[in-house]
């Protein structure tokens, strides 16, 4: 390894107990991410792809193993203290957007920074810049139901990225996007992974997992193909007529 893990899992599980049934959903998973890298995580409904993204991401904890995110070892910590975590070093970005409905754009990506007790003249600069970044500065005054879909990610991409956070999160950020607009939204994912961001992205679509560098397969529970090789190799360039996604990766698949 030459970069330092950002993410660790060590025999990670997340367990409920229905009735009778005891259910993993997730089944011992061990993974790295190192600090930098965009890896996509895609597996069929149900398999647990954000029961995963929800331990990444602080907002639930594993039942058995651990998980050490940037070295700290999350399980220890208090709820209050992994809110702390979470505003600091993570960005979520979501399937349906979750903005506020009746803020505008500029003020759903003000919120967070908010909370964070940053000073007002900092909250502005990092929200110009934010809603700039994904071209929506002129239309920072309009509520979500005056955005497009591909509109309100771009400003949940945005809001996402004015907390500068250590990794960005994404579950099914295109899922409710039509193929030309989750284009769109892949490449501000590939403009992070380029200004040296940290990526993790959830999906169950091959065309967007395949754009990642690297992709984590999972299936009830457990991951089935983590790389461990070295898949890092440019980008081809150019485009391919049968591709949505023309002229973005269609990196070897990895770990086979
Ligand atoms: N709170 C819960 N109680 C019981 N079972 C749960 C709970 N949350 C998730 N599960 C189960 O854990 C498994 C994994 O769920 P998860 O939401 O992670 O799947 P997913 O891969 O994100 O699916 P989708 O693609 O449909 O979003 C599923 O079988 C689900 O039913
Ligand atoms: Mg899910």
């Amino acid at each position: 390894m030459t970069q330092e893990a950002m993410i660790v899992f060590d025999n990670v599980s997340k367990i409920y107990q229905m009735g009778e049934e005891t259910l993993y959903a997730l089944d011992h998973v061990s993974l790295q991410i190192r600090t930098g890298e965009f890896v996509s995580v895609i597996g069929p409904s149900g398999s647990g792809k954000s029961t995963l993204m929800n331990i990444m991401g602080c907002l639930d904890t594993a039942d058995e193993g651990q998980y050490l995110l940037g070295g700290l070892p999350i399980e220890q910590y208090s709820e209050d203290e992994l809110a702390k975590i979470r505003n600091r070093k993570i960005g979520f970005i979501f399937q349906s957007f979750n903005l506020i409905g009746d803020l505008s754009a500029e003020e759903n990506v003000e919120l967070p920074l908010i909370y964070q007790r940053l000073p007002v003249r900092e909250r502005r600069e990092r929200v110009q810049a934010a809603l700039e970044k994904v071209d929506l500065y002129n239309r920072r005054s309009h509520r979500p139901n005056q955005l497009s879909g591909g509109q309100q990610q771009r400003v949940a991409i945005a809001r996402a990225m004015a907390s500068h956070p250590d990794i960005f999160l994404a579950d099914e950020p295109t899922g409710n996007l039509d193929s030309h607009t989750s284009m769109q939204i892949m490449e501000l994912f590939h403009e992070l992974h380029e200004a040296g961001h940290t990526i993790v992205l959830i999906t169950h679509d091959e065309n967007v997992a395949r754009q990642a560098q690297r992709r984590i397969r999972i299936r009830d529970g457990k991951v089935e193909e983590a790389a461990t090789s070295d898949p890092y190799g440019d980008r081809p360039a150019g485009g391919n007529a049968s591709d949505p996604y023309g002229g973005r990766p269609a990196d070897e698949e990895v770990a086979r």
